[in-house]
C-alpha cells in the first residue's frame, strides 16, 4: 500500500516506522518541522526502544519518507492515517482542534485526487466523531460525497510506550470500524504480516472500544492499588494475593460479569463488599474505587425504576424475583428492590419466578419469604401466562429460559423492559422491546 501517514508522534512514528518495514510505501506528515527533518534524516523524533534502528532502516531502504506538506502526502497515498494527537481540554473535554485541522487539510487535498482516497482516524476520539465532525468537514472541504470521493474507516491504536513496537507487531486485536465494507478493505491490506485477529465492527463501536479499553485498564490499575493498600496495612502479603487472583480465569479474568446488564444482588457480592468497605474505613485506609460500587449498584436499580416510571403505565409485571435465574434466593435482589420502589409508588404489580414460587410453599427460603416481605409474595403469580397477558409494562429481571418464548406472545401495545437482554432479537418481541443499557 501506498500510505500517508498525519502525525509523527508516537502513534504515527511507530505506525509509520512499522508499515515501512512491513513493505508499504510511507509518507510521514507533521506540521512540526523539526520532527520532519528528523524523519528525513533517518533519526526517531520520539524515545521509544527500537524505533531508531527501524525507522532509519525504513528511510535507508527508501520505503519511509516525510514532509510537511499535506497535499503532495495525499497525492502521493491510497490511504491516509491520521495520528495528531486528541488532548484534554482544563474541562476535561476532547480537544479535536488538530484532528479537524488535519482532516481539512486532508480534505482539501481531496479536492484535485481524481482516484478514490481512504481517511483513517487512529487518533483516540469519542463515539460520533468521525460520523458527525471528521466526514462532514471531508465533505465539505474535497467537494465530494463520503462513500463515492473518498472512503473513511476507524483503526483504534493500542500500542504502550515504552513496548510500542512489540505491541504493533503482536496487538492482542486489529480493529477496523467502517460504514461501507468497501473502506475497510485498505485499512486492513496495511495489516498482512501481523499476527492479531481481526475485527471489523461499525465506526461507532470502534470509537466506543477505544475507551472502554482504557477505562477498564484504568479501572485495573486503581483496583488493585486499593486491594494493595489495604492488603499491606492487614499484614496481607498483596502480590501473593493478586497472582492467585489472576490465576482464577473463568470469574476473575474473563468476559464473566462483563455483560452490561441489571444490578448486582445475592447473600455475598454485596455483603462482602461492605464488609471490605467496612474494615478499610476501621484501619483508616481510603477505598474510592471500591466503596462506590454498591453506589453504582444502586444507581442501576434507580435507573431500571425510571425507565418503568417513564412509561406513565400502571399495571406492571416482574418476570424474576430471585437474584439471578435458576435461584430460589430472594437477599438483596435487586428485582425484590425494585418490587418494593414500584410498589411505593402505588403501582399494580405481578410478579413471576417459579422458583421462588417453589420456595414460597417448601423451600429453605419459605421462613425468609413469610416474615420478610409477605406484601412482595402475595403479588407472586404461578402462571406467566397470566402475568403477560394482565401487564402494560414487563419487566425482565433475570435470564431464566422460559422468559423469552413469553416475551414473543406480547402484544403491540404493551412495552418489555429488559433488564439482563435476554437471548432473543427484537424483531421476535411484538411489545416495544427496551433495553436497560443497550
Ligand atoms: N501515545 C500513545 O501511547 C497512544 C496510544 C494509543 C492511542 N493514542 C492516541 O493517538 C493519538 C496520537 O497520540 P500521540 O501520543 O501519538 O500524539 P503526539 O502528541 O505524540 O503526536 C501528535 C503529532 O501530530 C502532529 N500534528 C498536529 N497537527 C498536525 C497536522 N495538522 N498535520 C500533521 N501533523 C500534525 C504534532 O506535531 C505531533 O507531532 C491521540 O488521539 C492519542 O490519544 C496514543
Amino acid at each position: 500500500m501506498r500510505v500517508s501517514v498525519f502525525g509523527l508522534g508516537y502513534v504515527g512514528s511507530v505506525s509509520a516506522a512499522s508499515f515501512a518495514a512491513d513493505g508499504h510505501q510511507v509518507v510521514g506528515v507533521d506540521v512540526n518541522p523539526d520532527k520532519v527533518a528528523a524523519v528525513k534524516a533517518g533519526r526517531c523524533p520520539i524515545i521509544e526502544p527500537g524505533l531508531d534502528d527501524l525507522l532509519a532502516s525504513g528511510v535507508a531502504e527508501g520505503r519511509l519518507r516525510a514532509t510537511t506538506d499535506a497535499a503532495e502526502a495525499v497525492a502521493d497515498s491510497e490511504v491516509s492515517l491520521l495520528c495528531v494527537g486528541t488532548p484534554s481540554r482544563r474541562n476535561g473535554s476532547l480537544d479535536l482542534n488538530y484532528l479537524e485541522r488535519v482532516a481539512s487539510q486532508v480534505g482539501a487535498a481531496l479536492r484535485n485526487k481524481s482516484s478514490y482516497h481512504v481517511v483513517v482516524v487512529r487518533s483516540t476520539v469519542l463515539p460520533g466523531t468521525t460520523n458527525e465532525r471528521i466526514i462532514p468537514l471531508l465533505e465539505h472541504e474535497s467537494g465530494k460525497a463520503y462513500g463515492e470521493g473518498f472512503g473513511v474507516s476507524i483503526n483504534p491504536e493500542f500500542l504502550r510506550e515504552g513496548t510500542a513496537l512489540k505491541d504493533f507487531r503482536k496487538p492482542p486485536l486489529t480493529l477496523v470500524g467502517h460504514n461501507h465494507a468497501a473502506d475497510a478493505g485498505g485499512t486492513i491490506a496495511l495489516y498482512q504480516s501481523i499476527d492479531a485477529p481481526l475485527v471489523t465492527t461499525s465506526i461507532r463501536v470502534a470509537e466506543m472500544l477505544k475507551y472502554t479499553s482504557n477505562a477498564w485498564h484504568a479501572l485495573k490499575v486503581c483496583f488493585a492499588n486499593e486491594i494493595g493498600n489495604l492488603c499491606k496495612r492487614l499484614g496481607v502479603d498483596s502480590h501473593e494475593v493478586m497472582d492467585i487472583f489472576c490465576r482464577d480465569e473463568t470469574l476473575n479474568l474473563s468476559a464473566y460479569y462483563l455483560k452490561p446488564g441489571f444490578a448486582f444482588g445475592g447473600s455475598c457480592l454485596p455483603k462482602d463488599v461492605r464488609a471490605l468497605q467496612y474494615r478499610a474505613k476501621e484501619v483508616d485506609v481510603e477505598l474510592p474505587v471500591i466503596s462506590q460500587i454498591l453506589t453504582s449498584n444502586r444507581l442501576q436499580i434507580q435507573h431500571a425504576f425510571d425507565e418503568v416510571m417513564e412509561t406513565g403505565r400502571k399495571k406492571i409485571g416482574l418476570l424474576g424475583f430471585s437474584f439471578k435465574a435458576g435461584s430460589d434466593d430472594l437477599r438483596e435482589s435487586p428485582c425484590a428492590i425494585l418490587a418494593e420502589a414500584l410498589l411505593g409508588k402505588g403501582l399494580s404489580l405481578q410478579i413471576y419466578d417459579k422458583n421462588v414460587s417453589l420456595a414460597r410453599l417448601v423451600g429453605a427460603n419459605k421462613e425468609y419469604i413469610d416474615q420478610q416481605i409477605p406484601h412482595l409474595s402475595s403479588l407472586l403469580c404461578d402462571s406467566i401466562e397470566q402475568l403477560v397477558q394482565h401487564s402494560e409494562v414487563i419487566i425482565v429481571g433475570n435470564q431464566s429460559a422460559e422468559f423469552a418464548d413469553a416475551l414473543t406472545r406480547t402484544t403491540p401495545d404493551q412495552i418489555v423492559i429488559d433488564l439482563v437482554r435476554l437471548p432473543i432479537a427484537g424483531s421476535q418481541v411484538n411489545a416495544e422491546y427496551r433495553g436497560l443499557c443497550w
